[in-house]
């Protein structure tokens, strides 16, 4: 059996703000089970909620020194949906109402969780083959393992994995802080190491470090080595481009089911879309008080509202986008001059627009079974979870070329009729409202050309059994052919239990 610990800081149910707590959280349910033994370890937040919080169990505990402070360490655990995970428990640094504070809190926090998830492995009857980190909060992972770690036989060998979510968020600090923070000597702040542009960086811990890198799309794997989307770090990347792969994300298809989910007024499949799909429309023009018309064109966002997501090129043509046969329904949360803008052109028109301020799992899945196309023109996208779940309900993405969105959709060919959804190129504006008119008029004069796209986006298989059996080859692939070096170690691990 090959043992995987996925260590993050999000992970569906119990915490999310992004896409990362959808992968984490999704992803090790799909490994093969004879195989691989994949677990996972989080920080034990309060503010998940109570109702999963009182089922975790208590493992056991320790002290630690970290920073200045003696430290209490605790462990608990719990199996949901036949995934054994791990929550290090320390009410001083995850306490908070939200996983995130500011930078410099959240340093401190997740490098505590770094070390945490290190320490606390010789005590739960689980030594990973591979620890598989998951962004920046992850990065010390690798290093601290390469450093006092070392001095205990039982860390020998273990191997690290990091995948990049979004190369953007690096935890950067200023290096004497870090320091002070990590507890880790001189040595390791250099620039071919944690230093990085006259700061300490721990996202560039992990890339140095980790044996492996992966990130979420391939386009998104070339794209980082280039410094537009390199975020200072594209030489490191290019640097380690031997040791770099993209693995693209996929989407746990039972969860994203319309056949079967129960937050949307009408359930379908492949076969029933075109009869309750618009069923769906209806139900959510009336719950967000727009117009009731069948014959509108729909167009959802479900987003963090960032400037990654291309809401500059949405601003820019607003007026122009919201026009009289179209509307546009928005669930978001994010930068105040987005939310804004949103909540002005619902107020304009009110039976066209419709802002929804805040975040709602469910609302998130009647916008995807409801809507006609979803827009995502984002300024980059490591992969984009959004779209594939607007595939998955047989709504049309409109998507910028780029990372995974490049990836996953693709765009409408007329002269073949084949296409899954509509894309353009540049980070502009009138290149982008020129697009969404383009679907606009495919939709209103030629609805068998856009149903038979319908039907080829529901067609695509974006779950996650082609990813996960990627993982796998990379984790064999790290593990060598010699594996299980310790046959015995292991059958008396067995015994033991
Ligand atoms: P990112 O991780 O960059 O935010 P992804 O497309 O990978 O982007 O994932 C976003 C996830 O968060 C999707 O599952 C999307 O449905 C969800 N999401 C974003 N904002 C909201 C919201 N306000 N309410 C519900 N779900 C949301
Ligand atoms: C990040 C990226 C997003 C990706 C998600 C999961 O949040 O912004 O593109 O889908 O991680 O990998």
């Amino acid at each position: 059996m090959k043992k995987i610990l996925f260590a993050a800081s999000e992970c569906v149910p119990f915490i999310k703000t992004g896409g990362l707590a959808d992968v984490v959280g999704s992803l090790p349910k799909y490994f093969n089970k004879e195989e691989y033994d994949v677990r996972v370890m989080l920080p034990k937040y309060l503010c998940i909620k109570e109702e999963l919080r009182s089922q975790m169990k208590y493992v056991t505990h320790f002290y630690t020194d970290f920073y200045w402070r003696n430290q209490y360490v605790g462990i608990l655990e719990m199996e949901y949906q036949g995934v054994k995970f791990y929550f290090i428990d320390s009410e001083f640094y995850f306490g908070g109402p939200w996983p995130y504070s500011n930078m410099y809190e959240d340093i401190e926090k997740f490098s505590f969780f770094s070390k945490a998830v290190l320490s606390s492995l010789p005590l739960i009857g689980f030594r990973p083959d591979i620890i598989h980190c998951h962004d920046w909060q992850t990065g010390l992972i690798p290093v601290y393992l390469n450093d006092s770690f070392q001095g205990d036989p039982f860390f020998w060998g273990i191997k690290t994995i990091f995948t990049i979510h979004n190369l953007k968020f690096q935890g950067t600090w200023d290096v004497n802080t870090i320091r002070n923070v990590t507890g880790l000597s001189d040595y390791y702040f250099t620039s071919d190491k944690l230093e990085s542009y006259n700061n300490g960086n721990l996202l560039k811990g992990g890339l140095v470090y980790a044996d492996k890198i992966t990130t979420v799309s391939n386009s998104y794997a070339e794209e980082i080595k280039m410094p537009f989307y390199g975020e200072g770090l594209d030489g490191l990347l290019r640097a380690r481009s031997n040791s770099l792969s993209g693995i693209v994300n996929g989407i746990d298809y039972n969860f994203y089911n319309p056949e079967t989910d129960a937050d949307i007024e009408a359930n379908y499949n492949i076969k029933t879309v075109f009869d309750q799909k618009p069923k769906n429309k209806e139900a959510l023009q009336k719950e967000l008080g727009l117009e009731v018309n069948p014959n509108a064109f729909m167009i959802g966002i479900v987003s963090r509202l960032t400037d990654q997501k291309g809401f500059d090129l949405i601003d820019c043509v607003i007026e122009q986008i919201c026009s009289e046969d179209v509307q546009l329904v928005v669930l978001g949360t994010g930068e105040a001059r987005y939310e804004n803008l949103f909540r002005f052109y619902a107020n304009k028109y009110p039976d066209r627009v419709s802002a929804s301020i805040f975040y709602s799992e469910a609302l998130s899945h009647r916008i995807y079974a409801s809507c006609d196309a979803f827009l995502m023109p984002s300024l980059f996208e490591p992969c984009g979870l959004s779209q594939l779940m607007s595939l998955r309900y047989g709504t049309l993405p409109i998507v910028r070329e780029t990372g995974g969105l490049r990836d996953t959709v693709q765009p409408y060919n007329e002269i073949d009729g084949s296409g899954t959804g509509f894309s353009f190129a540049n980070y502009n504006a009138h290149e982008m409202l020129g697009i969404i008119n383009y679907a606009k008029k495919v939709y209103y004069t030629d609805r068998k050309a856009w149903d038979k796209m319908v039907v080829a986006a529901m067609e695509k298989d974006f779950s996650w059994n082609t990813a996960a059996r990627t993982y796998e080859k990379l984790y064999d692939e790290l593990l060598g052919s010699n594996f299980p070096i310790d046959v015995d170690a292991e059958k008396e691990e067995k015994e033991a239990k």
